[in-house]
């Protein structure tokens, strides 16, 4: 990929976005273009298309969508829903009709099915039943797999989807209210531990299984499809590894130093009870992760206490 490229970035300021944002400069990229929600509103059609026609970019990165936690996905079906399928579809449309030859979509391991055996292949697409709780975003992802696919096959453009496991890092989101469990977690920890040790309620019992990818090693997993050609339209990315929310709760209690009580409120909703990544694909064309789930956490309570005062508040 030729460092001159224009590459796009949708999304440049998530938590996603601006570590591909950073990951491609320090690569020597230097033609990189972002707009935020409010200077291109992606849900407008119009907006959107006039933005291509103007900018006219080589590349284009998408890692704009409304996301958060079990919580949010439950009480806004519909934003998930449609919002992420207006974002993609005029983004998609608009990077074919201007003659974008790379495109490369961002999903979630929530396209996969609530049952599908461990670990997810990309083969199990499709073969049975989303988990209700975030079926909305997941029929949105899936529907933008299939409109690169689509595009792939009958226009042989290299559009290619990139599913990550769950993602954290710096940049995250921290509110309470939409964020996934492991920024969650390192909130409620900090808290308690600042509030004289109090106890921490969970949600759920603990027994679930997650892997958690850092988010540099997803910028460094674009950066690779970038550069390279990558010869099918759905891969995997993650570490391969997961572990228990229980153990995952007690790795960060550690590291922020919270010693009080752990208790599990079961009353609240699990969700799937195991999601690991097949990450074979990826790793059969020579990708593989690089920071380890304790020192990526270890970075990321590092820039959250550093940058407490303006953390990420996403209203919805
Ligand atoms: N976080 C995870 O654990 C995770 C896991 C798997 C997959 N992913 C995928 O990775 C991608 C990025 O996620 P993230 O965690 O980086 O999310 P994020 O931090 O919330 O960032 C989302 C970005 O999307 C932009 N956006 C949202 N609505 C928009 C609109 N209507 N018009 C223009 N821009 C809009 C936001 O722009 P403004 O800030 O300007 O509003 C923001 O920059 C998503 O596709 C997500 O599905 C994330």
């Amino acid at each position: 990929m030729n460092k001159d490229a224009k590459i796009y970035i949708a999304g440049h300021k998530g938590m996603v976005g601006s570590a591909i944002w950073r990951s491609l400069s320090a690569k020597g990229y230097q033609n990189l273009i972002g707009s935020t929600s409010k200077e291109l509103d992606l849900r407008e059609q119009q907006d959107v298309r006039d933005y291509m026609a103007q900018e006219k970019p080589d590349v284009i990165i998408d890692a704009a969508a409304k996301v958060g936690g079990i919580l949010a996905n439950n009480n806004f079906p519909y934003q998930f829903l449609m919002e992420n399928m207006q974002i993609q579809n005029n983004l998609i449309d608009a990077a074919l009709k201007t003659n974008v030859e790379k495109f490369i979509f961002l999903g979630s391991s929530c396209i996969y099915p609530k049952f599908a055996p461990q670990p997810l292949k990309e083969d199990y697409l499709l073969t049975d039943s989303l988990e209700p709780t975030n079926e909305w975003y997941a029929i949105a992802k899936i529907a933008g797999v299939k409109a690169c696919q689509s595009i792939r096959k009958q226009f042989d453009k290299d559009y290619v989807s990139l599913m990550p496991t769950n993602l954290y890092g710096t940049h995250d989101n921290f509110d309470l209210n939409s964020s996934h469990v492991l920024p969650a977690m390192i909130r409620k920890f900090h808290e308690a531990k600042e509030n004289g040790q109090t106890p921490v309620t969970l949600w759920g019992s603990g027994t679930p299984m997650r892997e958690f990818l850092f988010v540099d090693d997803m910028a460094d997993a674009v950066v690779f499809a970038l550069e390279n050609r990558l010869p099918d339209y759905l891969y995997n990315i993650g570490t391969g590894k997961d572990l228990t929310i229980k153990d995952l709760a007690e790795t960060i209690a550690k590291i922020v130093g919270h010693t009080g009580e752990i208790i599990w409120d079961s009353e609240k909703p699990d969700g799937t009870p195991r999601k690991l990544m097949d990450v074979s694909k990826m790793h059969d064309l020579g990708w593989k992760h690089q920071i380890e789930l304790e020192q990526g956490i270890e970075k990321t309570y590092k820039w959250f206490t550093e940058n407490i005062n303006d953390v990420k508040k996403v209203t919805i």
